[in-house]
Parts: C-alpha cells; structure tokens; sequence
C-alpha cells in the first residue's frame, strides 16, 4: 500500500453517525479526525456564556464583533487519543454537547461570518492531506478537492434513538420527542440556509447506514477507497 495521505470529506444529516465513521476511518488510517461540528458547537458555547442570545434571538451585531476573540484549538487526550475542542484555553468537549447549545448551533451556522472564521480554520487544518473531517459543507465548500466525498444518511427514528441513548449515557435529562424536534428543526434549517446549505453534491457517494452496524459501515468505506484505488 503507498502512502498517499488524501482528504476525506463527510457530510450529512443531524446524528447520522458520520463523526463515529470519520473517527473510525481516521483511525485506520491513522488519519486527522476533525469534527467541524464541533467548532460551531463551541462558537455557541461561546454566544450563551456572553449572555449573546435572549428570546431565542442571536444579538448578531455583538457576535460579529467578540469573533476575533474566539479562539478554537483541537488537543488530543493522552489517554483515549480523540481529540477535545479547546476554546479559549478551556476544554470544552462535554460543554458542547449540551441539548441547550444542540438547539442555537444552526442559528450561529447561518451567520455567514461565523462559517468563513471555521472554513478558514478547517482548511488550514487540512491543508497537508491525511485527514478526515465530517460536517455539512465539508465536500461542498471546505474541501471541494477532497477525493473521497460521502454523504451519510439513516432514517430519522434510527438517529433519534442514537442521540437520545448518547445523551441518556452523559446523563443529560431529554425526551425522545425533544432530541426529534431538535434534529429535524436543525436538519431542515442547515439544509435550507443561504450560505452553504447542506446537499450532497454530485460526486459524493450516498451511505445509507440505518441497516449497518458501526463495523459494517467502517467495511464499506475502507472497501470502497480499495476498489477506487485512492491510497
Ligand atoms: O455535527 P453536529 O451535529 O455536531 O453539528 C452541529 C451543527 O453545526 C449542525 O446542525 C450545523 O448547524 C452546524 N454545522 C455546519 N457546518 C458544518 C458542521 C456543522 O453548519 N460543517
């Protein structure tokens, strides 16, 4: 096998497992995992802990004018070896996960701002190849270059039950008709916003992994950059 370190590009809906696929892949090939997500996720710790949001509402004019303050840095854990989100000098892995910032993150991803600070960001980190990274603009907008594009989907009831069991295990208090509201509100806002909505561009490859277990899902990724001979 050469050594040829490429870019890998997941896009898809909300809890569709493509940050445990990303995760799987970078680790068989001992590759970059990036969760872009997770970088608007902590874009909205941000926005709630500067008290940047009342009634729903983003106050957008101060946002704009705290970004330049909002540093984002990945570290990877010694011990389990997955990277952890530092904003400002703090880990706030767990923090971002919280139902709270789950329901204004597509709020603070529509701010067209907010996603050229992240694309810029997530470019740099990838520039030298060698990387994974999941999100909704990945293969669209961040890595247009990238030569492996997937965009992965599962039927909703089958993500609800994912994310409610996830949350359940973090011992976050939620209903599983909350975590659908959630997810289907959020899918239909990322998918609807005017700068780089969610869609699957045309050379992306669909995986539908609603029937697949997490090693059946890892199989045909890696089957597939085999047969498309990409490394
Ligand atoms: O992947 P995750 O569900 O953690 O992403 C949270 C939210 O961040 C998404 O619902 C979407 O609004 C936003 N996002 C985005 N572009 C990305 C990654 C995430 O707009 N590349």
């Amino acid at each position: 096998m050469s050594y040829k370190k490429i870019k890998i590009a997941i896009d898809g809906y909300s809890s569709c497992g493509k940050s445990t696929l990303a995760k799987d892949l970078a680790k068989h090939l001992n590759y970059l995992f990036v969760d872009s997500g997770s970088m608007y996720r902590a874009i909205s710790l941000f926005t709630l802990n500067r008290n940047l949001i009342k009634n729903n509402k983003i106050n957008k004019e101060s946002l704009l004018k705290s970004l330049h303050n909002i540093n984002i840095s990945f570290k990877i854990d010694t011990k389990t070896k997955s990277p952890q989100i530092i904003l400002n000098g703090k880990n706030v892995n767990d923090e971002i996960r919280t139902p709270k910032v789950a329901d204004i993150v597509s709020k603070v991803a529509e701010i067209p701002e907010v996603r050229k600070k992240l694309v810029k960001e997530q470019r740099k980190i990838g520039k030298n190849g060698g990387i994974v990274m999941d999100g909704r603009d990945i293969g669209s907008i961040v890595f247009p270059d990238s030569e492996l594009k997937l965009f992965v989907t599962a039927d909703i009831d089958v993500r609800v039950n994912r994310r409610f069991k996830d949350l359940k295990s973090k011992n976050i208090e939620i209903s599983k008709k909350e975590v659908k509201m959630n997810l289907v509100e959020r899918d239909l806002r990322d998918s609807n916003r005017k700068t780089s909505p969610l869609k699957q561009t045309k050379d992306a490859i669909l995986i539908d992994n609603t029937l697949l277990s997490r090693k059946e899902q890892l199989d045909v990724v890696l089957n597939l950059i085999k047969s498309k001979k990409l490394i």
